[in-house]
């Protein structure tokens, strides 16, 4: 089915300047970005987004880097499009992350790891409305 999902390209990945290189590989993987913006997130923008690990021992760090700088938030469209972009981004920590995944070559650390990809059709439905209003998203 045709779905979408979020992405968040983190601030380490728009700081080495590869948010075109990573746009490409969701676009020849047969991903349409059908919304996206640079923001600056604050404290409680990116608490909420992470709110489900509040209770993790790294809630702290990861609400730290993800303020760190400029995030690209987008909403990729596409078959299978939730699992898609997780195989294109790899493993959460980069060095478990498979050959040629965005991870594997562009992320340095489990917190500085180049992207966030929703994990469920769940978490996407979530994850898109806490970026997007539905007029902010483009029909392809
Ligand atoms: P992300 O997919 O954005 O979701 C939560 C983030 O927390 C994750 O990527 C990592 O960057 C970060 N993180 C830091 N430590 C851990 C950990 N031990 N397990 C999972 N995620 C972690």
């Amino acid at each position: 089915a045709v779905e979408r999902t979020l992405s968040i390209i983190k601030p380490d990945a728009v700081a080495k300047n590869v948010i075109g290189q990573i746009n490409a590989r969701f676009e020849e993987a047969g991903l349409s970005i059908v919304a996206m913006k640079m923001v600056q997130l604050d404290d409680e923008k990116a608490g909420g987004f992470y709110a489900e690990h509040k209770e993790r021992p790294f809630f702290g760090d990861l609400v730290s880097f993800m303020t760190s700088g400029p995030v690209v938030v987008q909403v990729l469209e596409g078959e299978g499009a939730i699992a898609k972009n997780r195989d294109l981004m790899g493993a959460t920590n980069p060095q478990e992350a498979a050959a040629g995944t965005i991870r594997a070559d562009f992320a340095q650390s489990i917190d500085a790891n180049a992207v966030h990809g929703s994990d469920s059709s769940a978490s996407a439905e979530r994850e898109v409305a806490y970026f997007f209003a539905a007029d902010e998203i483009c029909a392809r």
